[in-house]
């Protein structure tokens, strides 16, 4: 059954009530912890000449952070993106937008991020869809529709976890690597693959490399989690809710993603604007 446009403006402000919710974080698992940093008793440089600046193709970065994709398409999501896109102008740091998906079905929905974009011109935003979107949909659509945002990238986002387990899922992966490597060889501009939270195998890693993305965003275990979000959602589904409890801590953590990429740069030995640049180039934890 397909989603009313009411039922599909709840659910994105669900998601947002629900991963505020301290619960719906995976705290402790991303690996973090586990690290220490080695202190350098004498460091031998001046701290005055430290600089986070980095540059993402002609534009210069103040640091190397981004905002992640979040929302779209509700009430509250007009102010949330206005004020992310005026960070990201300000800061002159990337900003991922919410899933444009409602974009491939409704000519008027490129409006929302058309506002935004009159408020914050010099935002530099990342476009956004869902592998289960760009499967079938043709790349003239997904290109029109990068092109009226004024996309620096197109952020194609993997939650096989998540279509799973939401009741309006669209669980259908088949044709995925296919479909990716279509947009890296007809898109305008780069495409980088992301996790939403469950992180990378080196297998998929690799796959996804010789595909020929810019870079991937391992967003690894530890954080906002969606079996726990969506499993919040479904409390009134009891076996729903029990089946996402059993995945309440699925997925690979933040480091060890992040190690799973390190290693296949070794074997590669791919240069830093290939895929591989997801460990040194663009990794958001
Ligand atoms: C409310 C909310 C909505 C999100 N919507 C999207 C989305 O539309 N597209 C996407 O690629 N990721 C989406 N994400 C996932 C984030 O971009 C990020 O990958 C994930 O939350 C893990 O990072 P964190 O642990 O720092 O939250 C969303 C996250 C949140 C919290």
């Amino acid at each position: 059954m397909s989603e009313s446009t009411q039922q599909f403006e709840k659910r994105k402000m669900d998601h947002i009530r629900i991963a505020l919710d301290p619960r719906s974080q995976a705290e402790g698992l991303s690996g973090l912890d586990d690290i220490q940093l080695i202190h350098e008793a004498l460091p031998d440089f001046d701290f005055k000449e430290v600089d986070c600046s980095t540059s993402f193709f002609s534009h210069k970065l103040s640091a190397p952070f981004f905002i992640s994709s979040m929302t779209a398409g509700h009430e509250n999501a007009a102010i949330i993106n206005s004020r992310l896109a005026e960070l990201s102008a300000n800061k002159q740091i990337l900003m991922g937008v919410g899933s444009q998906r409602r974009e491939l079905n409704d000519a008027d929905a490129c409006q929302e991020w058309k506002r935004v974009r009159a408020k914050a011109p010099r935002a530099l935003l990342l476009g956004n869809l869902g592998i289960s979107q760009i499967i079938g949909v043709s790349t003239a659509k997904i290109q029109a529709m990068i092109e009226s945002l004024e996309a620096e990238a197109l952020f194609v986002h993997l939650n096989p976890l998540q279509e799973c387990l939401q009741p309006e899922g669209t669980p259908n992966f088949r044709g995925g690597y296919q479909a990716i490597e279509a947009l890296v060889e007809k898109l305008s501009i780069p495409v980088i693959v992301k996790e939403v939270g469950c992180g990378f195998s080196q297998e998929t890693l690799k796959k996804i490399y010789n595909l020929g993305v810019y870079a991937v965003d391992v967003s690894g275990l530890g954080g906002t989690h969606w079996g726990r979000v969506e499993g919040f959602r479904s409390q009134e589904n009891a076996q729903l809710f029990q089946v996402a409890k059993t995945f309440e801590n699925w997925g690979i953590s933040t480091v060890q993603s992040l190690l799973n990429a390190k290693k296949l740069m070794k074997i590669t030995q791919c240069g830093p604007l290939g895929a591989c640049a997801m460990a040194s180039k663009l990794v958001s934890y």
